[in-house]
């Protein structure tokens, strides 16, 4: 069983205050997009899981999120046949995309589906939420307002459709660590979350692309401000709006033509040739991980 595990961008993402139990309190707009990893699932002869990736250097035990969610799930439900799974990444790892908390959503829903568990998707979101913030949204998809940990969620009106470019500058990025960083009393610019939904209502991409804010940028773009050159660089190609996803480093911009996301592609391979994970992708407008 093979399922694809989408990418997400937060359209808005504001931080609202530090909680007691050593995580933040969130306020945010995300979107599933097109470009997806793909998760396969196979029950195997001898016993125990394996997983396989195509990534040389990705961890495939414990310390993958795909590895934790069939183990819990293997423990969970007393599942005894062999596993054997298979990571076939294309999303750029430790992006600010949510690839691995969409891989590991994918993995929660392939086991539920191959083992016929009896799991509620309410017990299969909260199981997704032991596992990381980000994984229930993938679970759901689409487009939605996020909040709590991001793991509080309710559907908005599907997104217009438009193409977007992502940019990686090759850095990596800990999600823990530009938290830590964040001063909440120090932030300037908070995304106007009622205005992006109205926009999304009214199908309108200029008017979400006029509401992109996201207060993990200043921490990060402060540290790398090569996030800085590429989104006035999407802006120069005709973008019309660029912001860095999650706690970064990618960053997106909004096209609403395919010719000009090639053409803004073009630009930054030719003046930013560091940055060599570049994509060309679309709003994915449904729900569900399929
Ligand atoms: O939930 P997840 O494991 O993806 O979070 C990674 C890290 O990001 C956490 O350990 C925490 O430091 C930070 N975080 C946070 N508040 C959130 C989500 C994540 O402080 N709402």
């Amino acid at each position: 069983m093979t399922i694809k595990a989408r990418a997400k961008i937060n359209l808005a993402l504001d931080v609202t205050g530090k909680r007691n139990d050593g995580y933040h309190d969130m306020r945010m707009v995300m979107q599933t997009l097109e470009l997806y990893d793909e998760v396969t699932l196979e029950k195997k002869l001898q016993t125990g899981l394996t997983l396989r990736t195509n990534l040389s250097w990705l961890p495939t035990n414990e310390k993958n999120l795909v590895y934790k969610a069939v183990q819990l799930l293997m423990e969970q439900y007393g599942i005894q046949d062999g596993i054997s799974v298979y990571l076939k990444k294309t999303i750029p790892v430790g992006a600010g995309l949510a690839g691995g908390s969409s891989d590991c959503a994918a993995a929660l829903k392939g086991m539920r589906e191959l083992f016929s568990l009896p799991m509620t998707d309410e017990e299969l979101y909260a199981t997704g939420a032991t596992l990381g913030s980000d994984v229930p949204f993938c679970l759901m998809g689409g487009t939605a307002l996020a909040w709590g940990r991001g793991e509080k969620l309710q559907p908005l009106t599907p997104h217009p459709s438009v193409y977007v470019v992502l940019a990686k500058p090759p850095v990596s990025v800990s999600t823990g660590a530009v938290f830590s960083k964040l001063r909440l009393d120090a932030i300037e610019a908070r995304p106007d979350i009622d205005a992006m939904t109205a926009s999304i209502e009214r199908q309108e991409p200029s008017g979400i692309a006029a509401h992109f804010c996201n207060v993990l940028e200043t921490v990060t773009e402060h540290d790398h401000p090569l996030i800085t050159k590429l989104k006035e660089s999407l802006l120069e190609s005709g973008a019309l709006g660029a912001l860095m996803t999650g706690s970064g480093p990618t960053v997106f911009g909004y096209f609403l033509e395919e010719e000009q996301g090639l053409c803004a592609i073009n630009r930054i391979k030719e003046k930013y040739p560091q940055v060599s994970e570049l994509f060309l992708t679309k709003i994915y407008p449904y729900k569900g991980c399929t």
